[in-house]
């Protein structure tokens, strides 16, 4: 099987792209899928969430995108068998004006996945919050990007940008890349407000959308604080189920569920 690298993209904040990047990697892994998550953000939350101190990490991200350090050495296993990290440390702020002058800016990130390709099934890239050179990086190396949507007023403000930033990247250096979903989260079945923004979201972006919607969920926000997948925190919260299913959606939709790999 080939891998699939996935972008979790959105240049809005809190949006709920690191919570879906470390729980959909966390139940892929659990089906068996060598996952690897790159944290691509300098804030380190993936890095964090995962129970990993930023403090200690030797090396990060940012050696690799600067070629310092190889992905194989800089990569941790993580509590979860089958999932490693890629971890963030502030150093990652710096990169994104360092490779400002370098020729290839956009494919540091790309050429150092390129050798553990083969160890992966499935890379998740945990993009910042921006378009900038680090999420651009993430776009050039990726396969598939996933928008996270949150169910929230201004839900679909900067998709358009955000779509024609895709595009563009298609267009010019990475023409694999497609968007592979849409995911809804923070729905709120009380309000009127996330339904509307389901039903915007699918007059825009139609199937691309996951049938899956993640709902508000505490134990979901509480997890990171404890360095713990959702999984490993409280497997019963509809939020655990929420992101149980949406990952059997993805491999679904990826063409990834090979017989003895289902979820
Ligand atoms: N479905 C959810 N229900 C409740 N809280 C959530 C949910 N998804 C994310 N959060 C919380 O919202 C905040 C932003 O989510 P995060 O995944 O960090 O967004 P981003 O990576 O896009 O900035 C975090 O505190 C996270 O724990
Ligand atoms: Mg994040």
């Amino acid at each position: 099987m080939q891998t699939v690298v996935l972008c979790v993209v959105n240049q809005k904040g809190g949006v709920g792209k690191t919570t879906t990047a470390v729980n959909l990697g966390a139940y892929i892994a659990r089906a068996g899928l060598k996952v690897l998550l790159v944290d691509l953000d300098p804030q380190g939350n993936a890095t964090t969430g995962l129970g990993l101190n930023r403090a200690y990490i030797r090396l990060s991200t940012y050696d690799c995108l600067i070629r310092r350090a190889a992905v194989r050495e800089a990569a941790l296993p993580t509590e979860l068998e089958g999932l490693d990290l890629l971890p963030s440390n502030p150093d990652l702020a710096g990169a994104e004006v360092e490779l400002v002058q370098q020729e290839g800016r956009e494919f540091k990130l790309r050429e150092a996945l390129a050798p553990v390709l083969p160890r992966y099934d499935l890379i998740f890239v945990d993009c910042p919050p921006s378009l900038g050179l680090l999420t651009l990086n993430g776009l050039v190396a990726a396969d598939e990007a996933v928008v996270p949507i949150q169910c929230e007023f201004y839900a679909l403000e900067g998709i358009a940008q955000l779509v024609r930033t895709i595009e563009l990247v298609q267009r010019t250096l990475n023409p694999r890349l497609r968007i592979g979903a849409v995911v809804l989260t923070m729905y709120d079945g009380r309000t009127n407000l996330s339904d509307q923004v389901v039903k915007e979201a699918r007059a825009y972006f139609g199937d691309v959308v996951a049938r899956t919607v993640v709902p508000r969920s505490v134990r979901l926000a509480e997890a990171p604080s404890h360095g713990k997948p959702v999984m490993l925190y409280d497997p019963h919260a509809k939020g655990a189920v929420a992101y149980e299913e949406l990952a059997a959606e993805l491999l679904v939709r990826l063409d990834l569920r090979t017989a003895g790999r289902a979820v």
